[in-house]
């Protein structure tokens, strides 16, 4: 979503429920160059709190990030929750571009479950039948309670805001693979998991939903009696082993991997009815996505190939830097991403 334009110098800014996250970039002739990055953690529930004190309490913490990564630009590009975006992929017939706003009105009143007034919305042309010209278009749409939040949140820290998009659409920049055309993204976080489906490194298809790592952490704590520090342990250490601790922590996590899995088959299976392509891929991404023997798992239930997501794959940096930065390239993709808009 590009609530405005503009194609400044600029950093990148994931809030995510556990870190935020801050990239900048240098880009010449589509070659970037990595300037700075860093991370730090957040209270817990802090990003998800409507409260003014919290607001500040989180611009402090971006403010202290930026100036101890060595940031030096007030210019931001950041990501609205996936949570709070809506979003909807019609088929329109060809028209001039005045008919073209009044038809993508029309299409967001009908396909998102809130009211028009309520909503800031964009869109984004995918495609263009060659014969019959008949266009596949996204829209996307935010709550403007969200979007006033998320600006004033960044005006508590100073920062100018060139644009806040969705972070589907900045991992789709940051994680797509030449080689392969069509692919999904499933970001497995802490509070939300992300599912994008991408072709020719363009967001064809997006979905957001709350159940993610945390409900993971939460169900291992409630079911096996461990305090949320012991259960994270245990997630981390034992994750989808069966044999490790007579599969007790596997018998926790497995269902809601599932859950998560299901949502992503769905979205497959909708994408293929739409389109008629099957995916064939999954690029994994997120913090989740290092729990153990997860690509196994869902190679087996999804029937897909599963690889890792590298945000990392078209930037260049110094070599002393790899290590940290193979390190980190889960967790960095939103914020890559972010970083990379042009
Ligand atoms: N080795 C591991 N095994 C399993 N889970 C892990 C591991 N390391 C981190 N996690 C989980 O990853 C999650 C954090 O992921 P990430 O940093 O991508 O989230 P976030 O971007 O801060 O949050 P969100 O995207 O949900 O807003 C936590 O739930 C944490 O428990
Ligand atoms: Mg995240």
């Amino acid at each position: 979503m590009n609530i405005f334009g503009g194609s400044k110098e600029h950093f990148g800014l994931d809030i995510g429920a556990n870190h935020v996250r801050i990239v900048s970039l240098s880009a010449s002739s589509n070659k970037y160059t990595l300037e700075a990055y860093g991370q730090a953690p957040v209270p817990p529930g802090i990003t998800q709190s409507d409260s003014k004190l919290d607001l500040q309490k989180l611009a402090r913490i971006i403010t202290e990030l930026a100036k101890h990564a060595g940031i030096n630009t007030k210019n931001v590009v950041s990501a609205i929750p996936g949570t709070s975006v809506f979003n909807a992929t019609v088929k329109l017939p060809p028209m001039s571009q005045a008919e073209l706003e009044k038809a993508i009105k029309y299409q967001a009143e009908q396909n998102i479950p809130l009211k028009i007034e309520e909503v800031k919305y964009d869109y984004q042309i995918i495609s263009e039948d060659s014969t019959t010209k008949e266009l596949t278009v996204m829209i996307i749409a935010a709550t403007k309670n969200k979007v006033q939040q998320m600006l004033e949140l960044l005006s508590y820290a100073n920062l100018n805001v060139l644009a806040l998009e969705t972070s589907t659409v900045a991992m789709a920049r940051s994680l797509a693979i030449p080689t392969v055309p069509l692919a999904m993204i499933l970001d497995i976080g802490s509070t939300t998991t992300e599912i994008a489906v991408i072709e020719n490194g363009k967001l064809i298809q997006t979905r957001s939903f709350p159940l993610a790592g945390f409900g993971m952490t939460r169900a291992i704590s409630q079911n096996l009696g461990l305090d949320m520090n012991q259960a994270e342990q245990f997630k981390q250490r034992f994750g989808l082993s069966q044999d490790k601790l007579e599969g007790q922590v596997f018998k926790v996590v497995e269902p809601i991997l599932k859950n998560i899995l299901d949502e992503a088959t769905r979205s497959a299976k909708f994408y293929q009815e739409q389109f008629g392509k099957s995916i064939e891929r999954i690029i994994l991404t997120g913090g989740s996505s290092r729990l153990p023997q997860i690509t196994e798992f869902i190679k087996t239930y999804t029937k897909m190939e599963v690889s890792y997501g590298n945000p990392w794959s078209n930037v260049s940096y110094r070599s002393a830097d790899s290590d940290k930065l193979n390190e980190i390239a889960l967790e960095f993709a939103t914020a890559v991403g972010l970083a990379m808009r042009g």
